[in-house]
């Protein structure tokens, strides 16, 4: 796997229409070129989401991947870092934080409605970390007709979009700052900004569960120090560690 230093530039490599950005930089990753690197592309035909669903891509929104190398722990940490730089790249398009929240694991909400999906791909591993395939969509312009979750676009909320180029670079960026941070000094300063900003902290709210509990319902206490979602229930804390916030 070929890697370069942390403290190079990470490099854009632009495309007109992809299946995913994500299959792309497999691609690019296979053919030798070293991460870090981003990978932009103006759509995708088969654009993927969490949790194997489909994530429409038309022209119009932002569509990319980070490939890179991390060595952070935990590495369910990552996850929050992402979405903190991602919140922060919303704010700088000029949205009021006020209505801007982080849902759990990784969806950035503006209104309560989703704007922007992350998909976190670890595609290898070494004794000097994971390699990594970060895969970003944003709302800008368009946002799809049926959603699990309902959707927003950024243009309904600023005047100014920023281009998918400005932006990818902007988020891979501050995404390589919250990384570094991590490597650096572990998750306890970025969990605390991740819970100032989630969304329902301290509420009732309800996770998808496995078969033996399809619903887990409880008040969302806490983020563990291992990334867990940390649920009250009538009896017991339930550490969770994947699934989807219901509605
Ligand atoms: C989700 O919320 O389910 C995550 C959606 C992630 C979508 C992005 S778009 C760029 C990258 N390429 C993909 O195929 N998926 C991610």
């Amino acid at each position: 796997m070929p890697i370069n230093k942390a403290t190079d530039p990470i490099s854009l490599i632009s495309f007109g229409e992809v299946d995913s950005t994500q299959e792309q930089a497999k691609r690019l990753l296979a053919q030798g070129k070293p991460a870090p690197f981003l990978v932009l592309a103006e759509s995708q035909t088969r654009g993927r989401g969490r949790l194997g669903r489909s994530w429409t891509s038309p022209k119009g929104n932002l569509y990319c991947t980070i490939a890179m190398p991390c060595r952070a722990k935990p590495l369910a940490a990552l996850t929050y870092a992402v979405a903190l730089a991602l919140y922060d790249c919303v704010v700088q398009c000029g949205v009021d934080p006020a209505i801007l929240a982080l849902k759990w694991p990784n969806d950035v909400l503006l209104d309560e409605k989703k704007i922007a999906g992350i998909l976190i791909e670890n595609i290898s591993q070494d004794a000097q970390g994971v390699l990594l395939l970060i895969g970003v969509g944003v709302n800008l312009r368009f946002m799809p007709t049926e959603a699990r979750w309902p959707p927003a676009k950024l243009d309904d909320y600023t005047a100014t979009i920023p281009s998918p180029e400005f932006l990818a670079q902007d988020l891979a960026g501050r995404i390589s700052e919250y990384v570094k941070a991590l490597e650096d000094h572990g998750f306890g300063p970025l969990r605390g900004l991740w819970l100032r900003r989630a969304y329902r902290l301290g509420q009732e709210i309800g996770v998808s569960g496995d078969e033996q509990e399809p619903q887990k319902r409880g008040v969302f206490l806490d983020i563990a120090p291992d990334g867990a979602l940390l649920l009250q229930q009538a009896d017991r804390v339930a550490a969770i560690y994947a699934g989807d916030f219901l509605r």
